[in-house]
Formats: C-alpha cells, sequence, structure tokens
C-alpha cells in the first residue's frame, strides 16, 4: 500500500463497520481485507456517520499507544465527542465516554491515578488470591455439577472474574453477585445506567466505610491509605475502574480459551497430549484471539500522517489488537514456533498497558484448569460452529458455552 489518502476521515463514506470485525466467523480475514484495501491503517465506521482509524499493523499501534504526546487517551480530545456528533445515548457510551479515573487520563494525572492500582496490585498476596480463586470455581461448579449440563459462559466465566475482583477489595460473594448486576445493568442501556450507578455506589461506599472502621489487607485499604487518591470519589472512581476492566476482559479469556478447547480439536490435543502446556495455551488464546480485539481508543493532538494515512487532529484511533497480533512482521502460522513467544498486544503497551496481566492470568489458569480437572468428560452440546458471540465491536466473546458432562455428586473443598 503506497498511496497516500488524501480525504479527510469524517468525509470518507462507504465504509467498514467495525463490528464486521468481530462478528464473523474468520475476523482475520475481515482485518487483511482492510489491510490490502488501505494499509496498516484503515477508517472504519463505529456508528453510521462516526468515523474512526482502525490501527491494524503492530509497529503502528506500538507507536501510538506509546506516543502520548500525539495521541491523547481522553475522549475531551475527540472531535466528534466535543462537537456534538456523537449522541449522548450512543452505544459507543460506555466504552469511549470519559470517566474520571486513569484509563481516561493521560500524562501527570494518569501517572498519579495509576500508581495506587500498580502498587495495589503489587502488595496482593498471591498464594491467598489463588486460593480464593480455587474455591470461587469449585462452588460455582458444585452448583451445576450434579445437573450434567452448563453454560459455562453465564455459570461460570462470567462469574469468576467478578467474585474474584469484589474478593479483592473485600467484598464477599453475595455482593459480588450485586455489583455484576449493576455493572451489566451501568453498560447496557439508559434507563438502566442510573439506578445501576446508584447501587454500585452503595456497594462501594459500603465497603469504604467498612474498611475505615476495620482496615483489612486488601484493595480498599490500598486505595484508602494511599496518598495519590485525595478524596473519596478518586477512591471509588478507581474501585469501578478496576471492577469494569477485569470483568468483561477476564470473562472473555476464559470464555475462549474453554471454547478452543472444547471445540478445536488440534488445539485440545495438544494440551492434553502435553505437548502444551496451560500458560502457553492461554498465551496462544492471547496471540488468536484477544479478550478486547479492538480497544478503544487514542485521539490525534496534531495534524500528522501515520502509515500514509493523514490523520487528522481530533480523530480517534482504534486499537486492533486482534489485528496487530497477526502482523506477519511478528507472529508466523506455525504454533510450534511461537511458543514462548509473548509479544502479542493482549494487554496493549505503553502507558495504559494493563496492570493486572499477573492476576488477569492467574483467574483464567485457575479458572480454566478447574473448570478441564472438574468436569473431566464435558462436551459441547451444540456444533462449535452454532457457538454466537456477543454483539460486541470490541470483543468475540462467546455469548455462551452450552456444555454436558456426567454428573458428578458433591466436589471436595
Ligand atoms: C485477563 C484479561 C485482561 C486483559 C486481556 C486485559 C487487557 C487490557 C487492555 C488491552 C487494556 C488497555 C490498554 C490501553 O488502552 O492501551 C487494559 C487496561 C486496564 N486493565 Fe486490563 N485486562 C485484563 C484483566 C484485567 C483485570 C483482571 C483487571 C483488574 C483487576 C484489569 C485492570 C485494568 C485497568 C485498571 C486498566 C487501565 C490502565 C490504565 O489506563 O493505565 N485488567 N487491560
Amino acid at each position: 500500500m503506497t498511496t497516500t489518502h488524501r480525504l479527510r476521515l469524517s468525509e470518507m463514506t462507504g465504509l467498514t463497520p467495525l463490528i464486521t470485525t468481530t462478528t464473523v466467523a474468520d475476523p482475520q480475514a475481515a482485518y487483511r481485507a482492510l489491510a490490502e484495501r488501505w494499509g496498516t491503517i484503515a477508517p472504519v465506521e463505529l456508528e453510521p456517520g462516526i468515523n474512526a482509524w482502525l490501527v491494524l499493523g503492530h509497529h503502528e499501534l506500538c507507536q501510538v499507544v506509546r506516543n502520548e504526546q500525539l495521541f491523547s487517551r481522553d475522549p475531551n480530545n475527540w472531535r466528534m465527542f466535543y462537537e456534538g456528533v456523537v449522541p449522548p445515548d450512543s452505544g459507543l457510551g460506555p466504552m469511549m465516554f470519559p470517566r474520571d479515573n486513569c484509563y481516561f487520563a493521560d500524562g501527570d494525572k494518569h501517572r498519579r491515578l495509576r500508581a495506587p492500582l500498580d502498587e495495589g496490585l503489587a502488595g496482593l498476596d498471591e498464594h491467598r488470591m489463588s486460593r480464593f480463586i480455587r474455591a470461587t470455581c469449585a462452588d460455582l461448579i458444585r452448583g451445576f455439577s450434579n445437573q450434567g449440563t452448563a453454560d459455562l459462559v453465564s455459570d461460570y466465566a462470567a462469574v469468576v472474574p467478578m467474585l474474584t475482583v469484589a474478593g479483592l477489595f473485600g467484598l464477599p460473594p453475595a455482593q459480588g453477585h450485586q455489583l455484576r448486576a449493576a455493572l451489566i445493568a451501568l453498560f447496557s442501556s439508559a434507563e438502566d445506567s442510573q439506578p445501576a450507578a446508584h447501587e454500585l455506589e452503595r456497594i462501594l461506599t459500603g465497603a469504604m466505610e467498612a474498611r475505615r472502621q476495620a482496615p483489612a489487607d486488601d484493595l480498599t485499604t490500598a486505595f484508602l491509605n494511599h496518598n495519590n487518591l485525595r478524596n473519596d470519589y478518586e477512591i471509588q472512581q478507581s474501585m469501578v475502574l478496576m471492577i469494569s476492566a477485569g470483568y468483561e476482559t477476564t470473562t472473555s479469556w476464559i470464555a475462549q480459551s474453554l471454547r478452543l478447547m472444547l471445540a478445536d480439536n488440534r488445539f485440545a490435543g495438544r494440551l492434553r497430549g502435553g505437548r502444551l502446556g496451560l500458560d502457553d495455551a492461554l498465551d496462544e488464546v492471547l496471540w488468536r484471539d484477544p479478550p478486547m480485539s479492538n480497544m478503544p481508543a487514542r485521539y490525534a493532538l496534531v495534524d500528522c500522517e501515520l502509515a500514509g494515512m493523514p490523520i487528522e487532529r481530533g480523530d480517534a484511533l482504534i486499537l486492533g489488537l486482534g489485528a496487530a497480533n497477526q502482523d506477519p512482521r511478528v507472529h508466523t502460522d506455525d504454533s510450534w514456533l511461537e511458543v514462548g513467544n509473548r509479544s502479542h498486544l493482549a494487554w496493549s503497551a505503553g502507558p495504559h498497558a494493563c496492570p493486572a496481566q499477573r492476576a488477569g492470568r492467574m483467574i483464567t489458569r485457575i479458572a480454566v484448569d478447574t473448570a478441564l480437572h472438574q468436569l473431566h468428560d464435558v462436551t459441547l452440546s451444540v456444533p462449535a460452529d452454532e457457538i454466537q458471540l456477543l454483539p460486541s465491536p470490541w470483543t468475540r466473546c462467546p455469548a455462551s458455552l452450552p456444555v454436558r458432562f456426567t454428573p458428578s455428586g458433591p466436589v471436595p473443598r
């Protein structure tokens, strides 16, 4: 691709909708078609009339996320947002509208708000956390193991991460379930989001009050004691960020891993035959189907050119993590050569790279391992090609994974 396109992003019409890259059976074919037409940065349509650049190349993606002087994380720099082109009830809102936390901040403000997260996560007692996750997984499996059938997404993959992250903040499972319901409502529709926001606030304020009275070895106490968080509002926003950022991503990683193990005989054979360790298998999922296939966003702070494309100040750039992972400059098709290669961008890179890589891996590894061991003859109860994906432009998380297995008696604690 050598031609330089001079049309402004906002003037382009007939663009590929971003959601086609996540909902098709072969997302890589969709990314390849875009790259063949446009190169390593392609214009796409987020919603009718709302366009963005999709960064497809590994090198270009690293350039964008590692250069916050040129590409901001703050949606207040998004022209279509500040000019009011994006309607307030847009489906893009939950992922792209600004909130007051480190996720949407740059520079010093980002570093100030990010430090409590990094330090809190670094201080976790991983043995205790691992015991907690194992017990959570066993409890959930105990809830359906005598039925012989389950939906491994709604009964398991979507529950383990929320109960775990809630547990890191010292919240018991019952409140973890309440948090999950509130979060789903908050991000689903405008009508539900107001009461859900109040419910979320009620639960988190309660946790903060409880820890003020009785400090404990948990993230709520760590956030309360951190000098960088200046008031209750900042503490609460940091809690909401951790809980929401950890939820869908980890759900998707667990669900995608289980789907591959149940539906892809080659993958399952390599794993069961001992030729692929569980951690390498999980990495292969991060390469093939990263939890966030497309990640919003960065906003250009100046007019510039990237991979031959004219980027204008205020344009949005979506991180095509799934596409960048298959960039032939960093990845071959030979799964044997790829064992141990962790240069994928599933966690992104640069100052906003996921701070919870160890925690996310621990949750996923234990959840997948426990399911495969405790439901040892588990099989899909629908043909693999009938597994539906959640209708999202960001993730390719299976909507459900109906399975059957031999019903068992109680699972030992
Ligand atoms: C397990 C699978 C996970 C994956 C694949 C994942 C991936 C990501 C990615 C791609 C980003 C965005 C980076 C960017 O915009 O450049 C991110 C940010 C973030 N993630 Fe994760 N994540 C996972 C789990 C978690 C968990 C379990 C937590 C919390 C307990 C978490 C907390 C965060 C936070 C707070 C940020 C924002 C960091 C910042 O803006 O500085 N993530 N994650």
